[in-house]
């Protein structure tokens, strides 16, 4: 979202993403080695934001890419439409290259210039159709990749994003089954696959019964250092000049544990409230207002968690008295607890501590948790 201060929401550009130039490089040279690489963390982390800037550079370099992102696709087909556009615009320049064919084919000598760019890609005309093959046409479209960088003698890397959605858009897991027994021929491409279940993620590559086992390295994602956020914040609101100091980014960063997307909608909360009133300063007053203005709008985001969690009783006593910092067994059937104690880690939600002690991974979360219930 260009134009923000402080953006928030979808992948940020290189000048607003914190601290993670060794980890981006560090994934760019993997990719570009023809590793394939694994980034599984909760939603709103920045795995979106990491692979759209190390798609960009190996672009840059004169990699071909391509993103797929399976939140958005809802069948097979759009599976197959949506990589084989991203797959063509490296060498059309155009997004949409199959609907833009569909249009022209309506003139039989505008179709026959296309489709011969495409001839040496095995291109059937009959993909052109509102109802193909769909299964030659996912066949075709897992191969694009391998078949158009051998072609133009190109090296490619393709992001699936929200990869763990893949079995809702094709149909459970023999989709995956499907796409290893092409991947792995693969000689010229590298993927790189993003997920924000973890757990689903981690067991598609990391148990042996599962297609992805071993096709993939897992990099986790490291934490943001509190040095960069707080350079990142005093050098962003002195653009605006506007001062700030030690103490209130320290009060800013505590509020939100320098979780991404909590810590940039509480700068921009304050940006918001400052502009609101013409003042240069950013005190402890303001850091409150933010911290309040952004627990207002991430409501409905963690309305949505606590819906996943489940509507047991069970599950929202267990958060609460995590978040009063209460003894997590003092009260309800311990295997129960216990239950609920290992959904909210597989969800990221709460991170173990020590035996019997658990943190919040979201403070804001905690916070909201504590107001509302
Ligand atoms: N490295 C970062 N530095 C600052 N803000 C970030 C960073 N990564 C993510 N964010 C914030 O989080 C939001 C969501 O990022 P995104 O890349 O879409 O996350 P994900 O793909 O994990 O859901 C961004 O719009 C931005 O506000
Ligand atoms: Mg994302």
């Amino acid at each position: 979202m260009p134009g923000r201060l402080f953006p928030v929401g979808g992948p940020v550009s290189e000048r607003d993403i914190v601290d993670r130039e060794d980890f981006i490089s560090s994934i760019e040279s993997r990719l570009a080695d023809g590793q394939s690489i694994m980034l599984a963390g909760p939603r709103r982390i920045g795995k979106t934001s990491i692979a759209y800037e190390v798609l960009r550079r190996l672009k840059e370099r004169g990699f071909y890419t391509a993103a797929v992102d399976f939140f958005r696709l809802s069948d097979k087909r759009e599976f197959a439409v949506s990589l084989i556009n991203a797959c063509l615009e490296n060498r059309t320049g155009i997004r949409r290259t199959l609907e833009t064919l569909k249009d022209r084919a309506k003139s039989v000598a505008g179709l026959a210039k296309l489709t011969v760019k495409f001839r040496d890609l095995e291109f059937s005309v009959d993909f052109l159709r509102d109802d193909p093959d769909e299964i030659a046409l996912l066949d075709y479209a897992l191969d694009l990749p391998e078949v158009l960088a051998n072609r133009d003698k190109k090296n490619m890397v393709v992001l699936f994003d929200e990869f763990q959605d893949a079995s809702r858009v094709a149909g459970r897991a023999e989709i995956y089954k499907k796409m290893r027994s092409h991947f792995q021929n693969h000689q010229n491409v590298s993927y790189l696959f993003l997920g924000s279940k973890e757990g689903i993620m981690n067991s598609l590559f990391g148990n042996r019964k599962e297609a992805f086992y071993r096709f993939a390295t897992v990099l986790p994602i490291p934490p943001i250092l509190e040095e960069s956020w707080t350079e990142y914040i005093s050098q962003k609101f002195a653009e605006q000049h506007i001062k700030t100091d030690e103490e209130t980014i320290k009060e800013i960063l505590q509020r939100t544990g320098g979780h991404p997307q909590d810590t940039m909608l509480v700068c921009s909360e304050i940006y918001y409230a400052l502009l609101e009133t013409g003042e240069k300063t950013v005190t402890l007053e303001y850091v409150r207002i933010g911290h309040d203005r952004a627990l207002l709008t991430l409501a409905q985001v963690y309305d949505e968690i606590l819906d996943e969690i489940g509507q047991r009783v069970s599950a929202r006593e267990v958060l609460k008295r995590l978040a009063a910092g209460d003894k997590v067994y003092a009260k309800g059937n311990p295997n129960e607890t216990k239950r609920v104690l290992d959904v909210l880690v597989s969800k990221a939600i709460i991170e173990k501590k020590g035996r019997g002690s658990y943190k919040f991974v979201e403070p804001m979360f905690q916070e909201y948790i504590l107001r509302e219930f």
